[in-house]
């Protein structure tokens, strides 16, 4: 019995910081009665590599059987020359519309004693507590017609296609402001209505859904604003629901705000509360193989995966009690400035459990 979970290392750094996170899913096991069976399955380059497909058949089967994903990250230049179908990033692309995990949850917290390693002021960041809900199966990443052609006149264009369906933003409308009436009921939803037809669209049928359901304040924000104010006042936030490309950009400007990308996690959830988790940042070829990434993002990820597909919202509460532990303790990997290795980090916040 127990919870089915899958791991995917993926690439570059993937492997050394989900073996952290599986230190984390042990402790649990052993000394808080927490039953899982962990399989282990092939994505991104490593999938390429073993298999020729950056999304193994074994590794969807396996995925579509699970209650929960943990991915590490995907990604790495030794890729970069396959034509597009073939990429690392298109294993990650598949799992997510294959197993429908439309509605994508990017927490950015900043841990009381972190505030000096924000790059931004402490007077405007202390505190922050910011959700941004991106809508991860639609939009102009997965739109159609796109390619590249060959005008009549010689030239090449370039094109791709950004649609949205009304049920695809009644979907994702109805969780951000579920969630949002769990918080601080404020909502502010991001598009580009003064230039896109679909953001018309977007801006229409999230007013509706928030009507209908009732209790949260929603305000909506031009997506060129909303960057700059996430700067400049990041605090004015609390819920943010956005498309596919603009959660993708405002996800790594609030990173950002918190101290380091390394700090933070993601859920990817479908309509039965099947998830994939995942740290929001890449697989950083560069430090890979060296033991010096943060696991803590991705350790943070097993903790949204206990709180959202697995029902243990107080193992959940353990997880990120013990992270915050280590924080104060003085605990510091290279991205916070310290000197720290990843395994290291991994065995103190295990030792705090
Ligand atoms: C993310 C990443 C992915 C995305 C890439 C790797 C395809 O940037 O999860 O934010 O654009 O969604
Ligand atoms: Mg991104």
């Amino acid at each position: 019995m127990g919870h089915n979970l899958l791991v995917l290392e993926g690439d570059g750094i993937g492997p050394e910081i989900v073996a952290e996170a599986v230190k984390v899913i042990d402790r649990l096991c052993s000394h808080h009665g927490f039953q899982a069976s962990v399989e282990y399955g092939l994505i991104g380059g490593a999938g390429i590599d073993s298999v020729g497909s950056p999304l193994p058949e074994e590794t969807l089967e396996c995925a579509r059987l699970s209650d929960a994903i943990l991915l590490g990250a995907v990604g790495g230049i030794e890729w970069d020359g396959l034509e597009r179908h073939l990429r690392p990033e298109q294993g990650l692309l598949r799992i997510r519309t294959s197993l429908d995990l439309f509605a994508n949850l990017r927490p950015a917290i900043l841990y009381p004693s972190l505030t000096d390693t924000s790059t931004l002021k402490p007077e405007v960041v202390s505190g922050l507590d910011i959700l941004i809900v991106r809508e991860l199966t639609g939009g102009i990443y997965f739109g159609h017609p796109r390619g590249i052609s060959e005008l009549d006149d010689g030239e090449k264009q370039g094109f791709n296609t950004l649609t949205y369906r009304e049920s695809e933003i009644e979907r994702i409308a109805r969780v951000a402001v579920d969630i949002a009436s769990k918080r601080s009921a404020k909502l502010c939803s991001v598009d580009k209505a003064n230039v896109l037809e679909v953001s018309e669209l977007w801006r229409g049928k999230v007013t509706e859904v928030c009507d209908a359901i009732g209790g949260v304040s929603l305000n909506h924000m031009l997506v060129d604003n909303a960057a700059m104010q996430m700067i400049r006042e990041p605090r004015q936030f609390d819920v943010i629901v956005t498309d596919n490309m603009f959660g993708d950009i405002l996800s790594d400007v609030a990173a950002m705000l918190t101290g380091s990308i390394g700090m933070l996690p993601s859920a990817s959830l479908n309509s039965r509360n099947q998830g994939m988790y995942e740290p929001v940042h890449g697989s950083a070829p560069d430090m890979a193989g060296k033991g010096i990434a943060n696991p803590i993002a991705t350790i943070l990820s097993v903790a949204m995966m206990l709180r959202y597909s697995l029902e243990e919202p107080d193992l959940a509460d353990k997880v990120e009690a013990a992270v915050q532990r280590v924080l104060d303790d003085g605990a510091r990997t290279a991205d916070l400035g310290g000197s720290m290795s990843t395994a290291a980090m991994g065995d103190a916040i295990v030792g705090q459990l």
